[in-house]
């Protein structure tokens, strides 16, 4: 096993506009959605904790208080909750509370891309590596997705990203990694390309939205200019970065849904509901009843 530094803190960027889910998020951060019962950002949160994650640095913005508040307690509900008997909402409440200190927040006053959402925590993050979740991207499987980053990290050092596979087609909507040598929980990456044509891709391994990153991502990030859309953009620091540093990835087992995208929301609401013992005979039921009056013509035209 290599000699690595622990990985501590987990920065999760909460400060974009969600464009891709307006009219939704006009004033209700993406974030905020809830898959179930549980708002987005409560799944990244899990996942970092299940990962052995103690501190969690959120990059938030305006329009974003509402984050805050789901991570504090609120004292009128939970004595309204202990009056009326309803101790099984009351405990699971409490139980989702973070430990006293062990949440951060920092502002990013513009949204300039997620690479300038991950500088903005360098001061919170310190000289350490750190794990980076993006909260739209939500893990659906046996554990999260982070867990075997960190696994990964123990066997490798250097920095490390969660990959799925795409369907060929699809590879122009994501980061795509190049696949080298095989480690035991990964491999080592070749290359990153972002959004490439599929027959210029290297793999259909898309980059999930979870990293280990090290410190040093913080300079060039500081030195990145605007790239794709007008953005700093974390790849471009990440591709400036693999000339010095080890890139490995972690192939999940699991099923990533993009949530901050329509559809993908939905189908993550379907997945998790079918998953919940509470839930899944009920819209499994209902879902079949949908798709079979679909079928007969009801809501066509
Ligand atoms: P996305 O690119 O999915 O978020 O970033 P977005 O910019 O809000 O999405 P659209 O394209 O407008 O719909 C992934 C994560 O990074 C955060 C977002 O809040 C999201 O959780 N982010 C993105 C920031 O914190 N700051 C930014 O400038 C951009």
């Amino acid at each position: 096993m290599s000699h690595t530094k622990p990985i501590r803190k987990a920065v999760i960027p909460v400060a974009g506009n969600g464009t891709r889910f307006l009219p939704a998020t006009k004033a209700m951060p993406k974030e905020m959605l809830p898959i179930v019962d549980r708002p987005v950002v409560q799944y990244a949160v899990d996942e970092a904790r299940q990962a052995g994650i103690e501190h969690i640095v959120f990059v938030t913005g305006r329009n974003k208080q509402m984050i805050e508040d789901h991570f504090d307690v609120n004292p009128e509900l939970m004595s309204s909750l202990s009056r009326a008997g309803k101790s099984a909402q009351l405990s699971e409440l409490i139980d989702m509370l973070p430990t006293a200190g062990s949440v951060s927040f920092t502002r990013q006053q513009a949204p300039l891309g997620l690479g300038h959402a991950v500088w903005c925590a360098r001061e919170m993050v310190g000289d350490e590596p750190f794990a980076l979740l993006l909260p739209d991207m939500v893990s659906h499987g046996e554990r999260g997705c982070m867990a075997g980053l960190v696994e990964l990290y123990a066997e490798t050092g250097g920095n490390i990203l969660g990959v799925e596979q795409c369907a060929h087609e699809d590879v122009s909507k994501y980061g795509i990694v190049g696949v080298g040598d095989t480690v035991k929980h990964g491999f080592a990456v070749t290359e990153m390309v972002e959004k490439p044509n599929p027959d210029d891709a290297p793999s259909n391994l898309f980059l999930n939205g979870r990293y280990i990153l090290q410190p040093s991502i913080f300079e060039k990030l500081a030195d990145q200019p605007r790239g794709a859309g007008d953005e700093i953009q974390l790849t471009d620091a990440m591709v400036a970065l693999s000339k010095s540093e080890t890139f490995h990835a972690h192939p999940y087992q699991g099923r990533t849904f993009d949530c901050g995208c329509k559809h993908g929301f939905l189908e993550a609401n379907v997945a998790f509901a079918l998953a919940r013992a509470d839930m899944n005979e009920l819209i499994f039921d209902s879902l079949k009843s949908m798709i079979a009056s679909h079928q007969r013509g009801f809501g066509s035209a």
